[in-house]
């Protein structure tokens, strides 16, 4: 498989915080990528360096075969890229903001025309292409962004959070379009999430947590390294309970919906816990056998539950003042 981005050690500082230490990143043509990680991980920053809109404070990478930091043009008509924060212009239709979009990339205009129509029919906004994006619903805007990171035909396409915020049927359609791109042309997706389910249906997923990648793999070699089974066990005072299994040598977390305890044969496992609970005292109110989860392989790697750490509408926002508007946006 020939490589369409190729991380060595790319990092970036701000001041004394290292927002991405030293990643070695490899994905393939065609591949469908997840960058997965709590907020503040470092998800947007990577975008970032990959996407030539950073300048690396150490190490280099290539995208579609081009140095990011030394050749940024190459790179720049190469790749397609989905901001997490808005990036329209309200103001123009849905036709006119893929046209600015166009002559910016210096497309032909018979080949924007044929795309602009191809795409915007993908993404349903066909019959609303000439109204201006302030009428637009936040699931409508974000279409319209995918519409036009794709337009000039890009080698990789970068999202950054793309669903984030989009009520669940709109999530859905987002990644329906992105299955069929990716069938269709072979597009290769970058994409950042925090999203355990949308990481799940990824070829491979990386997870980034503070800077630093703390695993990368397919879906199912994460979870195969929990091995066995997950219990969930809903139970009175939990923060003793807890306590109360790991001193018995079992591999227990604390998440939110009670503890999450691993066992080999979790249907033996059961009763054993029970008993053990209830002769200390514990009512146990619920008991969940699942397989792991990337939830499970989240919450072993960093000690967290991703989502006690989801990015709030504020955080969004405030990134969007400062990451730029397109791909001629600050530094
Ligand atoms: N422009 C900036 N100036 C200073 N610190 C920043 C800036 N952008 C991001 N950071 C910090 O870098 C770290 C990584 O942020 P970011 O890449 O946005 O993470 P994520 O996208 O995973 O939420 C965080 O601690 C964040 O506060
Ligand atoms: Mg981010």
């Amino acid at each position: 498989m020939s490589m369409v981005i190729e991380a060595d050690g790319i990092g970036r500082d701000y001041g004394k915080l290292v927002a991405v230490d030293a990643l070695d990143l490899a994905v393939g043509q065609g591949e469908m990528f997840a960058l997965l990680g709590p907020n503040g991980g470092g998800k947007t920053t990577t975008v970032g360096l990959l996407t030539t809109l950073l300048r690396p404070s150490r190490g280099s990478a290539r995208v579609a075969g081009y140095d990011v930091a030394r050749q940024p043009a190459e790179v720049r008509s190469r790749i397609g890229v989905v901001f997490q924060g808005p990036s329209l212009d309200e103001h123009l239709t849905a036709w006119e903001n893929l046209d600015f979009h166009a002559r910016i990339y210096k497309m032909p205009r018979a080949q924007f025309r044929q795309q602009a129509g191809e795409l915007l029919a993908l993404v349903e906004l066909a019959e609303r292409q000439h109204e201006p994006v302030r009428n637009f619903s936040g699931g409508m805007r974000r279409r319209l962004e995918l519409a036009r990171g794709l337009l000039h035909q890009p080698q990789v396409l970068f999202l950054d959070e793309p669903t984030v915020g989009l009520d669940p049927q709109t999530r859905r359609a987002i990644w329906e379009y992105l299955h069929t791109l990716r069938q269709q042309n072979g597009v290769t997706i970058f994409l950042t999430t925090h999203y355990l389910e949308e990481a799940e249906s990824c070829d491979r997923v990386a997870i980034l947590d503070g800077g630093k990648l703390v695993a990368l793999d397919t879906p199912a070699a994460l979870k195969a390294t929990l091995g066995g089974d997950v219990l969930y066990i809903r139970t009175t005072d939990v923060q003793a309970a807890e306590q109360l299994l790991r001193a018995e040598g079992l591999a227990v977390r604390h998440i939110a919906e009670g503890l999450a305890v691993e066992a080999d044969d979790g249907p033996a496992k059961i009763p054993e816990l029970v008993a053990l609970l209830e002769r200390s005292g514990h009512a146990v109110q619920a008991v969940n056998l699942r397989r792991p989860s990337l939830e499970d392989v989240f919450i072993k790697l960093t000690g967290r539950d991703i989502r006690a750490e989801n990015p709030d509408a504020a955080e969004v926002l405030g990134r969007k003042a400062r990451m730029g508007r397109g791909p001629r946006g600050g530094r």
